[in-house]
């Protein structure tokens, strides 16, 4: 993205990254939508390379079952944080961002990956209340929660801030109404945030995982071979690389993780 070429490096090998056993050790990340699909590899791969995460999601059970996981594996201990981004108000937020300054002092990585499809239709179709969830969940909700949680992320040496976005998110599709919009928007607020941030210890940039074998993406292509698609674990370097100390000073990037 802009005035991105020389800060960008070898970025284009991020496909293939491979991580130091202990490439984030040390490191407190949190991670939305952690209990299942993407997000639920995305925690133990944070957590295999040594990093204490926190679980955020709205279902307990998926959420208990993936702290389960990662102790079993020898990963240090993960907080759970059982949150409905679609309830959650400004005040969670701030609650939430106080615990996790109390409990670890700062916040080295958020990975915002929890979002909703809403309902794929025509345009005209699209009805009030699916638009309002949509973007309150994809768009308003990583904003109060990146707004709150940026004095932890300041107080780190080296923070990693990404969004996740989607091929709809830079190019609008037909009957893909509100996500695509709010994929759009999330592209937006990365780049803001990387501009206003760019020279501090903060870094925020947006990958796009492309069609990947979850419950999401059965939902939007019921019919679909799913022995054809890429799963969670295969997009793992993308999400590892940008993570990692590794890919400073890199920041507005938003990279394809296939
Ligand atoms: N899969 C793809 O092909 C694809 C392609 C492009 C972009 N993406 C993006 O990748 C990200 C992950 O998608 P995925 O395919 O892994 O989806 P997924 O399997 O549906 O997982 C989404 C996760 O987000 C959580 N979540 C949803 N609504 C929430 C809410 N209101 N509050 C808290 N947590 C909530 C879900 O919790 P529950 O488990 O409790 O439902 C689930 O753990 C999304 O941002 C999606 O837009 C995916």
């Amino acid at each position: 993205m802009h005035k991105s070429n020389q800060k960008v490096g070898n970025m284009q090998n991020h496909q293939k990254y491979k991580p130091q056993a202990n490439a984030l050790a040390n490191k407190i990340i949190l991670v939305t939508g952690a209990g299942d699909g993407i997000g639920r590899e995305a925690a133990l791969n944070y957590a295999k390379y040594g990093a204490t995460v926190i679980l955020l999601g709205r279902t307990v059970a998926k959420l208990e079952a993936v702290y389960d996981d990662i102790v079993a594996a020898g990963g240090a201990e993960p907080a759970i944080i059982p949150l409905d981004m679609k309830g959650a108000t400004e005040n969670h937020y701030r609650d939430m961002a106080a615990t996790i300054v109390d409990q670890f002092g700062r916040l080295d990585g958020l990975l915002h990956n929890a979002s909703m499809l809403g309902i794929l239709s025509p345009f005209g179709h699209v009805d009030l209340p699916t638009w309002n969830d949509v973007m309150h969940v994809n768009v308003t909700a990583q904003f109060m929660m990146t707004k709150a949680l940026l004095p932890a992320l300041l107080n780190s040496n080296a923070a990693s801030v990404i969004f996740t976005s989607s091929g709809v998110g830079r190019k609008g599709r037909a009957h893909w109404g509100p996500y695509a919009v709010s994929k759009f928007a999330t592209e937006g607020m990365a780049q803001v945030l990387a501009d206003e941030y760019e020279g501090t210890n903060l870094r925020v940039n947006v990958i796009n995982p492309g069609a990947t074998r979850t419950k999401m993406r059965s939902r939007a292509y019921p019919a679909e071979d799913v022995n054809l698609l890429k799963t969670p674990a295969d997009l793992m370097p993308t999400y590892l690389y940008l993570m990692a100390d590794d890919s400073q000073p890199v920041t507005g990037a938003s990279l394809n993780a296939q």
